[in-house]
């Protein structure tokens, strides 16, 4: 039996048009859900609008609309683009279609009739924006909210509620049984806390205001007209109203509850509260099965500040792909945030990403590759030899693939595709180390042509692992290597280790064609002044003093991350023919094999000094040739007038260990 799954996005408020942060989440699904797809499973997306609420009916007002009316505007847009997009959304719920409310009204009942739901009254602070009630204890300065920091107003009205506190301590034993439900885990960490402190009762409909799904009418209640309900209770229930869930007209074929026990939320951390306590409470209270997984991820933000209409600091994700293109922005929103953090969007990183990332290492290895075989054989490439002359590269190769769908099951999109790029690394490195046009010049057809075959399923297996994230270019490039990406082909290739047959390629333009300046202006981009981005322009000045100091060109840890220092010991070293500066060193970092590196610094140090010494590399420099020599590395060293000293530890520390 195929594996059900259902995947969804929030479902968004229509009182702002879709910005970069709305695009981000609903790409993660579309990315999961195609990853899923590939594994054979079943897979279900839901996307929609949050439309009731005291929010959108003021906004309506605004535009001098129904809220209705206002409503519909606005969903269309978030609608359009994702089919612009080509999001492969299979559900676009609307709060307000008639059979959500019906299922709302019913789970209500649910809830009352169990016991859970009774009459109160409200007094407390209320932010329209976040549609969040919150105690006096709650609030930050001056009434505003902890949330948002937006002001909230007073309400005191009669209400009905939810008895939260109730599910206390069946909340906490939920996440004890379950310590890998939200990730990153950290947030799983800060939502135990949120609940051990103590949950309230939660008031779930309001009187003061239409907008909203009535209450039902039930003798027991005689002012069930006078209420309408909560908006987050009305939008949880958004998740399973269109499964169909207790709806009357309930056919067979079309209740897909069986979706719902294996469904997976992707949320903001802005909203993980109300689905982390709040629904998973609601969840318990009606006897459904509760969510497998919640994934939280961080903020998009422009120069440091979050990207809001409020700030005017959006990104409007159309214009970014109709500049760069709608695969390029994929690529960049999953590879640039890593899951759970904040990210922050510019042009700046999007093109260097494009240029050095897809341009250089796909897009030129695909073409590297066409070339030669068109070059030495007519396009027609065999894996027959591959395992005979590189076991071992078939081998790391294997290994990268494995590591890289880990990242996709514990959701590190940005750390997948980290582990992937070894792949195009390896795919580049292999040219570099056993050049083919040497190997033909001597005569090695054979093994030419196995290294060939090799770059092309190299390629092949990573086309079809970047595929969730770019469907388009690597279609493209599934076709240059004449397979198919779909669930059978990463049966056969990613899951069964298979080579690809006989293959004819086809030569095609190129992928990611470099980019040499902005194609946006700034401008487009709304940069307005406001608290968050002087804030910002502060800490740049702070940045700036240092910078006078002699500190130049700060980086933030992240960069620093990805610099990869090791401890290695020098056990082979010699000089360099026909030259008086370089010295090469073998050097051990507790790999399978020593590191070549050629170092300019015979001046300075004899071989037989080097030997047994241990010394600092960067490990992570793309390889380089110096007098024709591969250098897998370089040695960290100080120089000044009195000459060069190499960094070497106070300690001897293991071979390969990292320094930080
Ligand atoms: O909260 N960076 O809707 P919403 C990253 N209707 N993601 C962002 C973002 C940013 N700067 N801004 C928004 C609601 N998002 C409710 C949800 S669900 C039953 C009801 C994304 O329109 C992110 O996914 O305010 C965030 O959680 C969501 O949009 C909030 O959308
Ligand atoms: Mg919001």
């Amino acid at each position: 039996m195929q594996q059900k799954t259902f995947i969804t996005s929030p479902i968004y408020y229509v009182n702002d048009i879709p910005h970069i942060g709305h695009a981000y989440t609903t790409i993660l699904c579309d990315m999961l859900k195609k990853f899923r797809i590939l594994q054979g499973e079943d897979v279900l997306f839901l996307t929609g609008t949050d439309e009731h609420g005291q929010k959108i009916e003021q906004s309506a007002q605004k535009h001098n609309q129904t809220p209705q009316a206002y409503a519909d505007s606005v969903s269309i847009k978030f609608k359009e683009l994702w089919n612009e997009f080509g999001l492969d959304y299979d559900i676009f719920v609307r709060t307000t279609d008639s059979k959500h409310c019906q299922s709302v009204q019913k789970a209500f009942e649910t809830m009352f009739e169990k016991g859970d739901i009774y009459k109160g009254s409200y007094e407390g602070n209320y932010c329209i924006s976040c549609e969040s009630f919150f105690t006096q204890s709650q609030l930050g300065e001056n009434l505003s909210c902890p949330d948002c920091g937006k002001q909230t107003q007073i309400v005191q009205e009669e209400s009905y509620f939810f008895a939260l506190s109730n599910y206390q301590d069946k909340l906490l034993e939920f996440y004890k049984q379950n310590p890998n439900m939200i990730a990153p885990a950290f947030r799983q960490s800060e939502v135990v806390k949120f609940i051990s402190e103590g949950l309230n009762d939660l008031s779930i409909t309001r009187t003061s205001f239409e907008w909203g799904i009535p209450l039902p009418e039930n003798p027991k209640r005689n002012d069930s007209k006078k209420h309408i309900m909560y908006v987050w209770l009305d939008a949880l229930l958004s998740y399973i109203s269109p499964l169909g869930y207790m709806q009357d007209s309930n056919k067979a074929d079309s209740n897909k509850m069986d979706y719902w026990e294996n469904a997976l939320h992707f949320v903001g951390k802005d909203i993980l509260r109300f689905h982390a306590v709040y629904w998973i409470a609601f969840l318990m209270s009606l006897d459904l099965p509760l969510p497998k997984h919640i994934y939280a991820h961080g903020w998009w933000t422009k120069d440091g500040a979050k990207m809001s209409k409020s700030i005017g600091n959006v990104i409007n994700p159309k214009e970014v792909a109709q500049a760069y293109g709608i695969e390029s922005l994929r690529y960049f929103l999953m590879r640039e945030m890593p899951f759970g953090q904040d990210g922050d969007f510019s042009q700046k990183a999007l093109i260097e990403r494009i240029n050095s990332e897809l341009g250089n290492d796909v897009g030129n290895l695909l073409n590297r590759l066409l070339g030669m075989s068109e070059k030495y054989f007519s396009l027609q490439v065999d894996s027959k030899d591959v395992k005979k002359f590189f076991a071992t590269e078939l081998n790391e190769l294997e290994h990268i693939i494995n590591r890289t769908q880990e990242k996709m099951q514990t959701m590190q999109p940005q750390r997948y595709i980290e582990e992937l790029w070894a792949a195009f690394s390896l795919g580049n490195g292999v040219i570099t180390k056993y050049e083919p046009w040497n190997l033909m010049k001597n005569g090695e057809q054979d093994k030419a042509m196995a290294l060939l075959g090799l770059i092309a399923n190299i390629l092949a297996k990573a086309a079809l692992l970047l595929y969730p994230i770019m469907p388009e270019s690597t279609d493209k490039i599934a076709k240059a290597l004449s397979f198919s990406i779909n669930p059978d082909s990463f049966d056969r290739f990613i899951k069964q280790h298979a080579l690809l047959d006989n293959l004819t390629l086809t030569k095609i333009p190129p992928l990611f064609p470099r980019i040499e300046s902005p194609l946006m202006s700034e401008s487009t981009q709304g940069e307005a002044e406001s608290k968050e981005s002087k804030t910002l322009k502060d800490s740049k000045s702070a940045d700036s003093k240092l910078e006078s100091a002699g500190v130049a060109n700060l980086i933030d840890i992240k960069d620093f991350s990805k610099i990869d220092i090791r401890v290695g010991k020098v056990i082979e070293c010699s000089a360099v023919e026909k030259s008086q500066k370089l010295l090469k060193l073998m050097v051990d970092i507790n790999e399978p094999k020593p590191r070549q590196i050629i170092s300019g610094i015979a001046q300075y140090y004899t071989p037989s000094e080097l030997i047994n010494k241990q010394v600092c590399i960067i490990a992570n420099l793309k390889p380089a040739k110096l007098m024709g020599l591969l250098s897998e590395g370089m040695i960290l060293a100080s120089k000044d007038e009195n000459g060069l000293s190499l960094l070497c530890l106070d300690t001897p520390r293991e071979n390969g260990s990292k320094i930080s």
